[in-house]
């Protein structure tokens, strides 16, 4: 059975919107635009996830919401912040984990450095590393649940280890919203739950916003308070058991999907090998 409230209470959530994001579209050459007319609002302490087809606009989205990128058209405001006028403000109260494709592996640095890379965020490029610094990078590794990994080279690591770090850097910035790109991919199953777990927490027990884009919604989906399906246009944005239907699904991704609704009334999208 869907439940209205859950539904209500998404809806009213909204009212303290920290990011808003209205009729914004991008192109990366001026031709062809890659987002197109997208609005929507994130409320304070909401968990929303963004799911779309490889190459549908979801990396440039939340680049847009921290300022590494300019909307051709259109206005987003983080926190009272414009990104496009003030992005270092912006970077201060966001912690951006970036998709692990898109960074170097073989960065010839240590841990310690990346999630110190965090504090310069919120401090300045420029400042100096305090013994405060650390304490807090520290006790962002630690909350990952990867505390040994300090001294080691980030080289080193497995994939899922280097997601974690890279968890790490976000929290380091002690930031009051998340964006997360793809936090699950390389990870095994039982560290996909611990960072669900976490992620959770940061939400129950700070009342953190987090912003995070998957590919498979289900290690989170009963969590979420908001779901945007997204290619190239917002689909349909709004509670999970609102926006995950067959006929969304279908617009978004352009074939049927493989859907199961499990007893509390989601619908779980199987989405199989759709996605590398
Ligand atoms: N720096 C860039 N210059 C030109 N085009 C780009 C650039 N980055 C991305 N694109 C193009 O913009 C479109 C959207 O890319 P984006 O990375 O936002 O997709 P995505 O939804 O994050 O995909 P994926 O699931 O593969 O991560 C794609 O067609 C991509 O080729
Ligand atoms: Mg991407």
């Amino acid at each position: 059975m869907i439940s209205g409230k859950s539904v209500q209470e998404a809806l009213e959530k909204k009212k303290g919107a920290v990011v808003r994001v209205e009729k914004v579209s991008f192109s990366y050459d001026g031709r062809v635009d890659v987002l197109k007319n997208i609005s929507f609002e994130v409320g304070r302490g909401d968990f929303t996830a963004i799911m779309g087809p490889n190459g549908s606009g979801k990396s440039t989205l939340i680049k847009l919401l921290i300022g590494l990128l300019k909307p051709t058209t259109g206005r987003i405001e983080v926190m009272g912040l414009d990104p496009a006028e003030d992005p270092r403000s912006v970077q201060r109260v966001v912690g951006y984990m970036p998709q692990r494709d898109s960074i170097s592996k073989n960065l010839p640095v240590k841990v310690s450095d990346v999630v110190l890379l965090g504090r310069m965020s919120r401090k300045g490029p420029l400042s100096i590393t305090t013994p405060s610094d650390l304490r807090e990078a520290k006790r962002a590794l630690e909350y990952v649940g990867v505390p040994e990994l300090w001294n080691r080279p980030f080289s080193a690591l497995s994939g899922g280890q280097q997601q974690k770090v890279l968890l790490a850097r976000a929290l380091a910035v002690e930031p009051q919203i998340l964006v997360l790109d793809e936090p699950f991919s390389a990870m095994d199953v039982p560290s996909q739950e611990s960072i669900v777990e976490i992620l959770n927490a940061l939400k129950e027990e700070r009342g953190m916003t987090i912003i995070t884009i998957v590919h498979d919604v289900n290690p989170i989906l009963h969590h979420l308070d908001l779901l945007m399906l997204l290619n190239r246009r917002v689909v349909a944005f709004g509670h999970p058991l609102e926006v995950l239907t067959d006929r969304y699904l279908l617009e978004t991704y352009g074939a049927p999907v493989r859907t199961v609704t499990c007893e509390s009334g989601y619908c779980h999208p199987i989405l199989g090998d759709r996605h590398a």
